[in-house]
């Protein structure tokens, strides 16, 4: 059997922990701030036909996350990062517990960063005709995902991202809720 080709997704297989993660978060008076560490496994899952036409290639991601220094769970997250080398897309699709859901996507074109880093980014924004986000009834009520963007940076032996989530809680539009991390491999 032939090894599937990831394309600029190749580099995130295996088991990543990391400890200099920075969360933003809403608080009804105001910004929590949580250090963080992570632990991240990419499992392969593959390759899809998609009514005949779209080939993809996908891997399957389980996160972790627990706030320094008392440990506990302040983040679980499960998904695939999926990836269609004729088009060039990628699409990253995920939920969180508290019942929202993402399908974001960007295009990779080849792109790098000053250190020879893969870049990935990908978005979604409520109501977008491509790329969605979608709640439960009590989320859409009280506090709303309105927009996910999310930049991947990839290396030997390394990965970083940042993320921003916008979300309307508390009486406030687009609070901005933000995450950055940097792994290594486990
Ligand atoms: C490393 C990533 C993340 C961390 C560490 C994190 C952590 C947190 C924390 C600490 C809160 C404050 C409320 C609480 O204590 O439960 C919160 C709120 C929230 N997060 Fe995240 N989050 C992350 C990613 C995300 C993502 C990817 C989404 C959605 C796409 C999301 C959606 C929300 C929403 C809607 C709230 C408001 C709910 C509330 O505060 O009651 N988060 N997050």
């Amino acid at each position: 059997m032939s090894e599937l080709d990831y394309g600029p997704l190749s580099g995130l297989r295996g088991s990543w922990k990391g400890d200099k993660g920075l969360d933003e978060s809403p608080e009804p008076d105001g910004t929590e701030e949580n250090a963080y560490t992570e632990t991240i496994h990419f499992t392969p899952a593959g390759d899809v036909d998609n009514a005949e036409t779209q080939e993809l290639v996908a891997l399957h991601y389980h996160l972790a996350v627990h706030r320094i220094p008392d440990g506990k769970a302040i983040h679980n997250q499960t998904g695939y990062w999926i990836w269609d080398a004729e088009s060039q897309l990628v699409m990253h699709s995920f939920t969180i517990p508290r019942a929202v859901a993402v399908i974001a996507g960007g295009f990779y074109r080849g792109e790098t960063d000053a250190d020879g880093n893969v870049v990935i980014e990908v978005a979604a924004e409520l109501g977008d005709p491509e790329w969605q986000i979608i709640q439960s009834p009590f989320m859409q009520k009280n506090a709303v995902t309105t927009a996910f963007s999310q930049r991947l940076t990839i290396g030997p032996g390394r990965l970083g991202y940042n993320q921003t989530t916008l979300v309307d809680i508390y009486g406030r539009k687009s609070f901005s809720h933000t995450d950055q991390n940097e792994l290594q491999p486990l």
